[in-house]
């Protein structure tokens, strides 16, 4: 490098640290907005400070509830800055903010528009939150919240000008309540969360093949039997205190009933519709417990098509999840009458497989709902499905089925599962306990290695903000969309007692990534560097907010300025 190159770059390098320098607030916003522009005051709330909303009564009642969370929380933050903060100056006090809201009339659903306006002038007075649609005045109430800090022991709210809006319509977070059952309590707690990160689907996996705790006025018989217990059954009614109170804050919550596979759980029921029950997992199953619906039973269409027509009254949102995972073959053909159909028709199990999901989606799209499923069906038995079918990608790269016309969901396992690095759970399984260093070489020790679980390691917050949402994404004529994301909960491993610390703060990573994008305005890939100080506050904040998210970091760390950083 030549001398004046170099000169040059140091040059570029020292705007560059006095650009990260000049920052004059102390409020660790998440998700970070799309534009943000601190004004540079510390403004003290007026002792009758009030919030007015139009009339639209989740927008009042969001107010209400900010309101109160606002003159509660008075944050301290527990990460202190990280570079040098210009003083803040002091201006006027805030007397209310003012909501204004375009459409005063819409319905939480798919693609609403969440986008908001905030402005906190520097002088005081009145701030005001502009928004199109209810939704979009709870998003900035949200981020309304996060600017105020309790400093010198006030209350203030730091002067900014925000404009916002998501980057992906679909943000959510997938809990599976049947492997273990989670109480309606800590559900509604999960709600609550996704709000404060501006997510807005929870994906709720509520049956599979361990249990079916999911009761049904239809048929109540598959929960009697299904259930692990009758106490861990979601009444219709509590299904309906979900739904509601999802949509109080903006979230919307799509059943998904698991099927042909995972669906052991209603032999207990319906033994004539599974098959492969009495059989061995390790063959014919993801895990245990094996059965998978009979394909060739008229009468389990029957079924099916009583599940979704009352799950559809319960749950207004127009996506229906119909699972569509982990078929096996195996399990299919080891039954006479299924191998005789197969036979007869001239079929493969493949072939099987994708009649079902056809047959399926006529089922849903006749109960005016869109459907979404897994990869699988497209993946492994090459369904050539209706190109309106939302596919969730867990394992495959979503090049693959964009191509193929269909919108997308990013769950890759690689990134968003959850409940992935905490070994084997089948109960005699040694490969957490042995070493096989041969059967790891030349691949990474974690992955599928010895000593973990299928999905090994954890993922941290760090791996998860690292996924790019648009890699190797184009858009052709005729390509599908990124629809948005899902972090996964699978919960063979976890309940009540750990719900919270498996979800947060790691699924406020893929919140962030999810509203704010993986790029910002000019191009850059988000960084670590941006968001450690904010997770890492944020982590405390959610604790205040009643949610057990888990320590990310020795508190030392929060205090220590960069010490907590890798450095040369
Ligand atoms: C912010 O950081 C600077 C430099 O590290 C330090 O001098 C200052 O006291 C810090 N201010 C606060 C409020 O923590
Ligand atoms: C709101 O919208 C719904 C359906 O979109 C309609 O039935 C209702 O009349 C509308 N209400 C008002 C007050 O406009
Ligand atoms: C926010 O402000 C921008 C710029 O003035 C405007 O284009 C946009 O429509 C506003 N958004 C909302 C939700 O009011
Ligand atoms: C199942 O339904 C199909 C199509 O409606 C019909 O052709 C077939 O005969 C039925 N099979 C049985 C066993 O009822
Ligand atoms: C069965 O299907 C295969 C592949 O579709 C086809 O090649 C074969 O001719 C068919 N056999 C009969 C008996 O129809
Ligand atoms: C686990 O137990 C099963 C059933 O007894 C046995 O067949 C299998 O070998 C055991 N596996 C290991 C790794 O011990
Ligand atoms: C270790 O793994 C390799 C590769 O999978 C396998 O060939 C070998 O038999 C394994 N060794 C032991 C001791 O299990
Ligand atoms: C990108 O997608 C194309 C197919 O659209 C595929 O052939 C290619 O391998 C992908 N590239 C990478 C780097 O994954």
């Amino acid at each position: 490098m030549s001398a004046a190159l170099l000169m040059k770059f140091i040059t570029v390098l020292a705007a560059a640290s006095l650009l990260v320098a000049s920052i004059d607030a102390k409020t660790w916003l998440l998700p970070i907005p799309q534009s943000l522009k601190w004004t540079g005051s510390e403004i003290p709330l007026d002792e009758n400070f009030d919030i007015h909303a139009p009339d639209n009564a989740q927008a009042q009642e969001a107010a209400n509830r900010y309101k109160k969370l606002i003159l509660k929380e008075k944050w301290v933050p527990y990460q202190k800055n990280v570079t040098e903060i210009t003083p803040l100056k002091k201006g006027g006090v805030l007397k209310s903010l003012q909501i204004g809201i375009k459409d005063l009339n819409v319905t939480l659903d798919f693609g609403v528009d969440e986008s908001y306006n905030l402005t906190i002038p520097e002088t005081g007075g009145d701030a005001t939150l502009d928004a199109n649609t209810w939704i979009g005045a709870l998003r900035g109430l949200e981020t309304f919240s996060q600017l105020f800090v309790k400093t010198d022991g006030q209350l203030v709210a730091h002067s900014s000008v925000i404009q916002d809006w998501p980057t992906y319509p679909h943000r959510g977070i997938m809990l599976d309540t049947a492997r273990n059952f989670y109480e309606v309590e800590s559900i509604l707690r999960t709600i609550d969360a996704l709000a404060y990160n501006k997510m807005n689907v929870l994906h709720w996996h509520l049956t599979d093949s361990q249990s079916w705790p999911l009761g049904l006025n239809k048929h109540p018989e598959l929960a009697e039997k299904g259930a692990y217990s009758a106490e861990q059954i979601y009444s219709v009614k509590d299904l309906k205190k979900v739904v509601s109170y999802g949509q109080s804050r903006g979230v919307r919550v799509i059943p998904e009933i698991d099927m042909p596979a995972h669906t052991a759980s209603i032999a207990k029921s319906h033994s004539d519709l599974v098959t492969c029950t009495d059989t061995n997992w390790l063959t014919n199953a993801a895990e245990p417990a094996p059965g998978a619906l009979d394909p060739t039973n008229n009468h389990t269409y029957s079924l099916i098509e009583d599940i979704v027509e009352e799950l559809s009254e319960i749950f207004p949102d127009s996506f229906y999840h119909a699972g569509g995972d982990e078929v096996s073959s195996h399990c299919w053909k080891q039954d006479k009458k299924i191998s005789k159909y197969l036979k007869k028709h001239n079929m493969t199990t493949n072939e099987l497989w994708s009649q079902f999901e056809d047959k399926v989606g006529t089922i849903v799209n006749n109960n005016k709902k869109r459907i979404m499923i897994w990869e699988d069906a497209i993946v492994k038995a090459k369904a050539d499905l209706s190109k309106d079918v939302a596919v969730q990608i867990w394992t495959t790269i979503p090049e693959k089925i964009i191509r193929r016309g269909h919108d997308i969901i990013h769950s890759s396992s690689d990134y968003f599962y959850l409940d992935c690095g905490g070994g084997g759970w089948v109960q005699n399984d040694t490969s957490y306990v042995t070493s096989n260093q041969s059967a790891t070489a030349g691949v990474s020790q974690n992955y599928g290695g010895a000593g973990g679980s299928w999905c090994a390691p954890y993922k941290t917050w760090q791996r998860i903000y690292s996924f790019d949402m648009t890699y190797n994404i184009t858009s052709n004529p005729g390509d599908g969309q990124v629809l948005g994301g899902e972090a996964a909960l699978w919960s063979e491993q976890t309940d009540d007692t750990d719900l919270d610390a498996k979800l947060w703060p790691r699924g406020s990573a893929a919140a962030e990534i999810f509203w704010s994008g993986s790029y910002d305005k000019e191009g850059n890939r988000r960084s670590l560097d941006d968001m450690w100080p904010r997770i890492n506050d944020w982590r405390y904040r959610l604790v205040r907010r009643g949610i057990a998210a888990i320590a990310l970091v020795p508190q030392w760390c929060l205090s220590a300025g960069t010490g907590c950083l890798i450095t040369q």
